[in-house]
């Protein structure tokens, strides 16, 4: 029996209707690296998987692979098997002979007045060795060790990530907007004894304490019965300690005295099987526990370098700026390892695109001479409601642009086309997760016009199906809505979650199992959790989570992570997260907490409510609203009908309530909620 998900996030779904086509210039059809149709039918399905290959012979391999998809464990998929590697030295060394001198990354500091920072490849690669021989030296780090970072957009995170990579150890990237608490939960699951953070940094125009979230994460580690050995901290400005938390004596070290020791260190990179972890990435899903996404060194990388050379259509003459956080999938893969296996020139910015000014972003652009441009919606609309006629006053050039994270809007869509991207951008809506390691749909920017509020089709060798609830498959090209799966494997979907093999099977593939005992790839098909429909074209449209995911601002919060962070007020007897629109982030969350007897709401309560889950988790997930009620609408077995709330919240229609157990309660929280709003 398949259960009905309690709140779809599709029931407050995207609703616009299927768009008019755009065409991409000719000037960028021109120059594309994909630009002849051969490459769709190069891979077509018939060429499965070998047509993988083409991605994988963009690296440079120790020894090639003998098979190049083993699928005798389902739905543990290996690709390249037998294929030996180095992720840093793809990324970096092997493009010293040729481009020593060039920019590898361009890093744009706070406060605005602050010089830019050019990193050549050279330069990459002294400091990517002095500190992978520090992390080996001073902190034992060995191939297969886990090391969590919490870093903000610096180099150093970056730096780091490449330096694990070199020894092949796993590295595991906190987004450094989450709280220490969140951090020491991730670092006791992925078993790390090493935490490298950054003692501050700025947002806003201020620099802000870091460090002290490093306590916090590893008392919350300690609490969950793991000891982390040694924190190193990196200075924002070296020599100066910006921050109010003490180093503690013989667990904390700042980076920039310990390297002093490592100066002009080299450390052979590692040649490693194609299948051993690269890093691992955590997601939220429909439990408390974060979901350790576990992704693969040869597979991942050649997804991404693929994707990179013709989605993004990354040359290496290009300036490619993701304004992501490399905090997230994104940045991992479009910012670090996509980018830079193609030696191209990679931006990274510090700040908030807003800040100081709406104009930040394309004074950036201009004077770097960017021309690939990469944000998420909620970046789109915030800057067109700040500044919408912006752009126009700054002289820079995008040859293309991407949208990832949420559906945006036809709206916001052709402010970008036209404001941002001046008509001479073409733009990919890149739908995708944290799981997948790279795209799963997209156009190709010069062979597959653009529609707006639609991803395109599944992406090269990838071949989505949309199944309904009870496993059949829903037409193609019908327009009715049901689960949008992946048929087949690809190379950088991601290998298990770590620590929790059976957990990876169960959310990612019971589902649409045909048969459990099967070895072919048919018959496992990945299920996203996403509600989509496909027009007559291919194309597809993403509704949005159908799972207990809300999606905010193209991060992603559990909701009972949400209700678990709420909980930890003593005052407060239940909680329940439900997804509102937002106008600038797609989603907000908005909370509803039932007190214990013998408490009376009041404002403080809210704010306390607020408080703890940004403690819990991070400022993301501030809830636009908490809202505190005598009662939740459950049903007769005591279930929280969050469908009912989310309806309320949305003032849409609730459904049917006369079966709850306290239907009286429905109009009285509507009264509340709607009168207030
Ligand atoms: C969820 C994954 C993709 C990397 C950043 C977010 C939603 C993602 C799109 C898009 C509509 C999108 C989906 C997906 N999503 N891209 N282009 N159009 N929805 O990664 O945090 O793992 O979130 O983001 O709901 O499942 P993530």
């Amino acid at each position: 029996m398949t259960t009905q998900p309690e709140l779809s996030e599709a029931q407050i779904a995207v609703h616009w209707r299927e768009e008019g086509y755009y065409p991409p210039t000719p000037k960028f059809v021109g120059q594309a690296n994909a630009s002849e149709p051969a490459i769709i039918e190069r891979f077509g399905e018939v060429n499965f998987p070998e047509c993988f290959k083409e991605y994988a012979d963009l690296l440079s391999w120790d020894s090639y692979w003998h098979t190049t998809l083993d699928t005798s464990d389902p739905p543990f998929w290996k690709w390249f098997v037998g294929g030996r590697l180095n992720a840093c030295y793809n990324c970096v060394d092997r493009h010293l002979e040729s481009s020593r001198n060039k920019a590898a990354l361009i890093w744009v500091p706070e406060p605005e007045a602050a010089p830019t920072q050019v990193i050549t490849y050279q330069e990459l690669c002294r400091r990517i060795n002095e500190f992978a021989a520090l992390l080996q030296g001073f902190c034992g780090v060995r191939t297969g060790d886990r090391v969590t970072f919490h870093l903000p957009m610096v180099p150093e995170l970056p730096v780091a990530m490449l330096a694990c990579a070199r020894l092949g150890a796993i590295h595991s990237e906190v987004f450094g907007g989450f709280s220490g608490a969140a951090c020491g939960g991730r670092i006791a699951d992925s078993g790390s004894n090493v935490l490298v953070t950054m003692d501050s940094y700025y947002r806003n125009g201020e620099l802000v304490d870091h460090k002290v979230k490093a306590d916090e994460a590893v008392e919350a580690a300690r609490a969950l019965g793991h000891e982390v050995e040694k924190v190193l901290v990196w200075r924002r400005h070296p020599g100066e300690y910006a921050s109010e938390a003490p180093m503690v004596a013989g667990r904390d070290f700042f980076v920039d005295e310990v390297l002093r020791e490592y100066r002009g260190k080299l450390v052979e990179p590692v040649s490693m099987p194609a299948e051993a972890p690269l890093f691992l990435m955590y997601t939220s899903g429909t439990t408390g526990r974060p979901k350790g996404c576990q992704h693969s060194t040869g597979g991942y990388l050649a997804y991404v370098a693929g994707t990179s050379k013709y989605y993004q259509d990354i040359h290496p003459e290009d300036t490619y700026w993701c304004a992501a956080d490399i905090g997230w999938i994104t940045g991992h893969s479009y910012i670090v390892y996509g980018p830079l296996a193609l030696g191209t020139t990679s931006v990274m910015y510090e700040g908030v695109p807003t800040y100081p000014d709406a104009g930040r972003v394309w004074r950036i652009a201009e004077r770097l001479g960017v021309n690939i441009f990469h944000t998420a919606p909620t970046t789109i609309r915030m800057l067109r409601k700040l500044g919408p006629d912006e752009p126009s006053k700054y002289g820079y050039h995008f040859k293309h642009m991407t949208t990832v994270g949420e559906p945006i809007e036809p709206e916001v869509w052709r402010w970008y086309y036209d404001v941002v991207g001046k008509g001479e951008a073409a733009i990919v809506d890149t739908w995708w997760q944290t799981e997948t390691g790279g795209f799963l749909g997209s156009t190709l920017p010069a062979l597959q016009p653009m529609k707006p509020g639609s991803c395109g089709p599944g992406v090269l060798g990838v071949y989505p199906v949309i199944y309904d609830e009870d496993g059949a498959v829903i037409e193609a090209g019908s327009e009715r809505a049901g689960n949008i799966c992946i048929r087949n494997p690809w190379p950088g979907i991601f290998q298990t979650i770590w620590g929790q093999p059976e957990r990876f099977v169960q959310i990612y593939y019971a589902k649409y199992c045909r048969d459990r005992r099967s070895r072919d790839w048919r018959d496992w098909p990945y299920f996203a959790g996403d509600g989509a429909v496909q027009a007559a074209d291919g194309y597809f449209r993403i509704l949005g989570r159908v799972d207990d995911v809300i999606n905010v601002a193209g991060h992603r919060l559990g909701t009972k992570e949400l209700e678990s962070a709420a909980l930890t007020v003593s005052e407060v007897a239940e909680a329940a997260a439900v997804p509102v629109m937002d106008d600038v982030r797609g989603r907000a969350v908005e909370m509803y907490v039932a007190l214990k007897p013998g408490f009376a709401p009041d404002v403080s309560l809210e704010d306390k409510v607020s408080a703890a889950i940004v403690h819990e988790i991070g400022k993301i997930a501030r809830p636009k609203n908490v809202w505190l009620v005598a009662d939740m609408p459950k049903t007769r077995s005591g279930k929280i009908m969050r469908r009912v709330i989310a309806g309320i919240s949305n003032f849409t229609d609730v459904g049917d309530v006369s079966t709850l157990a306290n239907p009286e309660i429905v109009d009285d929280i509507r009264h509340r909620v709607q009168s207030e709003k």
